[in-house]
């Protein structure tokens, strides 16, 4: 262990270190968010480790590689730590945890096929923790947690070995990650965090520290419970709207409305906050999130009807998918089995490359299901393999050979694709699930077109 060990419980002498820029920083877990999180703190002049049990990740880190290129902002910053050296990565936890005064938690929390939240990494690396940390280190969780799951779990796992006593020489805290795949630098520099530790001492301490690297606006939550229980209601918020506005989208539909009209001018109102129907909510946050209340409230013996009706509405959105296809299919005479589809976008959002819990997954295995040979294009992933299918390179090349084009994920590269391209395909069915293709130069181009909520034209 290093001798230069700053006492996390003494606020000046945290202060100091800051100055002096001596404090040591490690990061567990450095995939999309814990990466951005070290570099932030290795950019602000601090001594930053990141720990990661992939090995591939590590190695392509040390040799300068940047793995977070849909991520703007990010690969000068990871160029200039490594170059000034205040930024590495190591698989070794030990080596690392032991050299650091600072111990940020950025470990994936995922559920398993019965949406039961999956905390193994948390406490695999917390039990880990508790053989390995430091007397009067501070460990802060951004992994987004259950209300309860740091004072009833994580604190337990880390003082077992009965070497750390809570609040005598062991110090926790969370400061839950709320920043958007593909806009992180912006979110890490303009959006308010909320922090809270396991007295006020520590919030005060986890505040100096977090104002020191991010100048952002610190929000005092009076424990942990609260805080984490606001970063899941923030994103529940949202998994809930997006099903209120997906059910009306299938009602619109049928009355001939368009959705999308609907949602421009409800907006314009000022309570309204506005969400946008689609093929399905996919990704590491809102399912997740939801599913991770609904088990507070099966521990807490209360139910949660809306989040549970809110889940139902947006896991039936893919079928949804499939329906307008299969219409626009009998409009042709033509059948799904043995027919050519072409999937736009495998991203669970516009923009980014991540095919986390994305909808694309279900729908391109209902139209397999279906008898389809499904193809796929996303310049996210060109040349690659996803969902055990290569994905296309050249949309003009494929184009010709398909019967149809589901568009799944609103990429901006698709707004930009000439509506004229979808004549060229052996009959002219677009489906748009998420509103970026306007169905009257659809109809001018004489397409088949079937758009998510936007009724008739
Ligand atoms: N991605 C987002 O949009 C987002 C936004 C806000 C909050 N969050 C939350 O942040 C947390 C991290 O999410 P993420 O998207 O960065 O996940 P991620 O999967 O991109 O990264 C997690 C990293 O942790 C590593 N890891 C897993 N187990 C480990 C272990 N035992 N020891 C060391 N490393 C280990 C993985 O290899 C991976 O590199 C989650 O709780 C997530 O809910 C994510």
């Amino acid at each position: 262990m290093s001798d230069l060990k700053i006492n996390m419980n003494n606020l000046e002498e945290v202060k100091k270190s800051l100055d002096l820029r001596t404090l040591r920083i490690c990061v567990i877990g450095i995939g999309r968010i814990g990466l951005p999180t070290a570099l932030s703190f290795a950019k602000s002049g601090l001594q930053t480790i990141g720990v990661d049990i992939n090995a591939n990740l590590v190695q392509n880190i040390n040799s300068g590689t940047f793995p977070l290129k849909d991520e703007p902002g990010y690969e000068e910053i990871f160029n200039e730590v490594l170059t000034k050296k205040t930024f590495s990565a190591t698989t070794k936890i030990e080596d690392a945890v032991s050299n650091s005064d600072l111990i940020l938690l950025s470990l994936p929390t995922p559920m398993d096929e019965k949406n039961i939240p999956d905390y193994s990494a948390l406490s695999n690396v917390g039990s880990k923790l508790s053989e390995i940390l430091s007397p009067n280190s501070l460990v802060i969780v951004e992994s987004t947690v259950e209300p309860g799951f740091i004072e009833d779990e994580m604190i337990s796992l880390i003082t077992k070995s009965g070497r750390l006593k809570i609040k005598e020489n062991f110090l926790i805290g969370v400061c839950p990650e709320n920043a958007n795949p593909g806009e992180i630098l912006h979110d890490f520099t303009n959006l308010p965090r909320l922090v809270a530790g396991i007295n006020n001492n520590v919030t005060q301490i986890i505040k100096m520290i977090y104002n020191f690297v991010f100048s952002v606006d610190l929000v005092e939550m009076p424990n942990c419970k609260t805080a984490n229980a606001v970063k899941l209601t923030t994103n529940v918020f949202r998994d809930i709207n997006i099903a209120f506005v997906n059910e009306l989208a299938l009602m619109f539909e049928k009355l001939g409305i368009d959705t999308k009209k609907v949602l421009e001018a409800a907006k314009m109102k000022y309570n309204f906050a506005v969400h946008y129907p689609g093929a399905g909510v996919g990704g590491p946050c809102l399912p997740i999130n939801s599913y991770q209340l609904l088990n507070t409230a099966r521990r807490a013996g209360v139910k949660l009807n809306m989040i549970e009706s809110g889940r139902k509405i947006n896991e039936k959105m893919p079928d949804h998918v499939i329906e307008l296809t299969s219409d626009a299919f009998k409009e042709c005479n033509k059948s799904l089995e043995n027919s050519e589809i072409l999937i736009l976008g495998v991203s669970y959002k516009p923009n980014v490359k991540d095919i986390q819990l994305s909808p694309a997954k279900i729908i391109i295995k209902k139209f397999q299901d279906l008898g389809a040979k499904v193809h796929v294009y996303d310049p996210f992933f060109s040349s690659t393999k996803v969902f055990d299918l290569k994905v296309e390179d050249n949309l003009e090349n494929i184009l010709p050979n398909m019967d149809g084009a589901v568009i799944v994920t609103g990429h901006d590269d698709f707004k930009k694709i000439p509506i004229s391209s979808f004549t060229k395909m052996k009959s002219p069915i677009l489906i748009d699930t998420r509103g970026i293709i306007d169905p009257i130069s659809a109809k001018k181009e004489k397409l088949i077109f079937r758009g998510l909520g936007r009724g008739d034209f």
